[in-house]
């Protein structure tokens, strides 16, 4: 029998409980940075030396975060659905916990690309980058992750696997950055769709029932209920 299509849309909150510090929260990664001083391609040209510094600290914590019981259990579906996560999370843990299929619309912090040209990219690993690591055509290498003021170029394949999920699952994300956001709209009207986040005051999108709780909590459970059906 055809699995059931099921697509998730993940973001920081899903690797809270990993250690992975999440971006709007209280005590939140924008708290302590403005995004436009490392986050943005004017930043990088401005002071890249500080700019590879912010992502090689944050790619040395993902390094050492372990996947939790959130991940495993969105591995686990698979048992029955055919699953599709588009994360906005940088980091690989639901590649760790074992997802096949995992769409990075932000990039990935463990790779570096050339700033010269966006196809060469390797794997940096806890070494880093730093300043003056080029591609074999000179062209300084980057973090490969999408900053503020650049294309998500994933967006396209985001919405065609939105616009065909049976069930669909949007956890830990504050739906604030778009074009991220915009998924919650592309989903087709027979989709059955859940919100998880531990915030009463989430902004809970038209047609999603808010399971009020924290990732390692809540997706545990919804998977288990879903695995039964
Ligand atoms: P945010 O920091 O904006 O939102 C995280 C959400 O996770 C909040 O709504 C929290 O309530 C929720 N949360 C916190 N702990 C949780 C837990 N244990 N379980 C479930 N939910 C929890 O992060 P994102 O929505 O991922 O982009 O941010 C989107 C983008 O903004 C990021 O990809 C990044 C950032 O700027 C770029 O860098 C381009």
């Amino acid at each position: 029998m055809k699995k059931a299509r099921c697509v998730l849309l993940t973001g920081a909150g899903v690797s809270a409980e990993s250690g992975l510090q999440t971006f709007r929260d209280a005590g939140g990664l924008w708290e302590g940075y403005r995004p436009e001083e490392v986050a943005t391609p004017e930043a990088f040209a401005r002071d890249p030396e500080m700019v590879l510094r912010f992502y090689n600290e944050r790619r040395r914590r993902v390094l050492e975060a372990q996947p939790n019981a959130a991940h495993r259990a969105i591995r686990e579906l698979e048992k029955r659905y055919a699953v599709r996560v588009i994360t906005q999370n940088v980091d690989d843990l639901h590649e760790r916990a074992g997802s096949k299929d995992v769409l990075h619309l932000h990039g990935e912090i463990l790779y570096a690309r050339s700033s010269l040209d966006p196809r060469w990219r390797r794997n940096v690993g806890a070494e880093g980058i730093r300043l003056g690591d080029c591609c074999p055509r000179g062209g300084q290498l980057r973090p490969d992750v999408v900053w503020f003021g650049e294309p998500v170029p994933a967006m396209e394949t985001a919405f065609r696997e939105a616009a065909g999920a049976e069930l669909f699952m949007v956890v830990g994300t504050s739906l604030h950055v778009y074009p991220a956001a915009q998924l919650v709209h592309a989903i087709p009207p027979h989709c059955r769709n859940w919100l998880v986040n531990p915030d009463p005051a989430a902004e809970v999108p038209e047609g999603f029932e808010h399971l009020c709780e924290r990732a390692s909590v809540a997706v545990p459970q919804l998977v288990e209920r879903l695995l039964r059906e």
